[in-house]
């Protein structure tokens, strides 16, 4: 890990904290013409289904589609709160990963704050993670490794990335929606390099499969992230017509806008750790549709 790098990260977040409090333009109310999600990251556009909802409806759709990815955020950034606390009780506190994972727990939970009230803002009902998520969030965050936990966090974060920069780029996304992407992305651009750089020293030193392991934990943890957006549930609140079978095909269609628009940059890390093998690239092409 590069010491002096790490210090650098550490005073911008001491010297420069973004307080949602007050970054956030809270008071403003959505005007006529906001939406909430771009329509891209949105799981029915791009679908023939897609043109034949009102305004009304494709609005809607954008909002409790974000809901549901600001609940996700929030709980996986509560889940990884808990190993970080954990894992700083085996630090010592001169130790410069310790005081950056202060940081990054301070700014974690002003996140999962900024994530509540935004869904407040919003009238969000989230809907809970299926059984399956709880699990294996609960699970793994649990009895996985350090580095394996660290593997999968820049994994989410790289993914998270992407969706505030849609958001941060689309003119027509409510402001307080753009303000807290913007404060999420600076903030997480940290995180990711504080990870990377402790990653690299563990990349390094692995062996074909470790590697393998650690391509596995990434692929999984993107899975995971993927799979909690897209909720048959939102259809029907939407008034759409068989929920099931629009569902069904939400899925696909998601599975590919994905792959296309979100997982870039996690293939260029992985690749330079060489993180694609024969062992790993079939399942990163079936599970994610992803060009490796
Ligand atoms: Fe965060
Ligand atoms: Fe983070």
């Amino acid at each position: 890990m590069d010491t002096s790098e790490v210090e650098r990260l550490i005073k911008i977040s001491r010297e420069h904290p973004l307080l949602p409090e007050t970054y956030i333009p809270w008071q403003l109310e959505p005007m006529p013409d906001d939406i909430f999600l771009p329509e891209l990251l949105t799981s029915l556009q791009g679908l023939e289904i897609y043109d034949t909802l009102t305004p009304t409806q494709k609005l809607e759709l954008g909002r409790h589609e974000l809901v549901q990815v600001i609940a996700s955020y929030a709980w996986g950034e509560g889940l990884f709160c808990v190993f970080m606390t954990r894992h700083l009780l085996t630090l010592s506190a001169d130790n410069v990963e310790h005081q950056f994972l202060l940081r990054e727990l301070i700014e974690e939970f002003r996140h999962q704050e900024m994530f509540a009230q935004a869904i407040a803002k919003l009238g969000g009902k989230p809907i809970q993670q299926n059984r399956m998520h709880k699990f294996l969030g609960e699970f793994s965050n649990k009895y996985l490794p350090a580095d394996y936990l660290f593997m999968g966090s820049v994994a989410v974060e790289l993914v998270t990335d992407v969706y505030g920069n849609h958001a941060r780029k689309s003119p027509s996304v409510y402001p307080v929606i753009k303000k807290m992407f913007d404060l999420h992305n600076i903030e997480e651009a940290r995180h990711i390099l504080f990870t990377k750089s402790l990653l690299k020293t563990y990349a390094a030193k692995a062996g074909y499969i470790k590697r393998t392991m650690y391509s596995y934990i990434i692929l999984f943890n993107i899975l995971f992230v993927r799979t909690m957006y897209v909720k048959r549930e939102i259809y029907e609140r939407i008034g759409m017509k068989d929920p099931d079978a629009v569902y069904k095909i939400a899925v696909t269609n998601f599975k590919q806008k994905f792959a296309d628009t979100c997982l870039e940059d996690i293939i260029d890390f992985v690749g330079e750790w060489k993180g694609f093998n024969t062992t790993t690239r079939w399942a990163w092409r079936l599970l994610l549709n992803a060009k490796v």
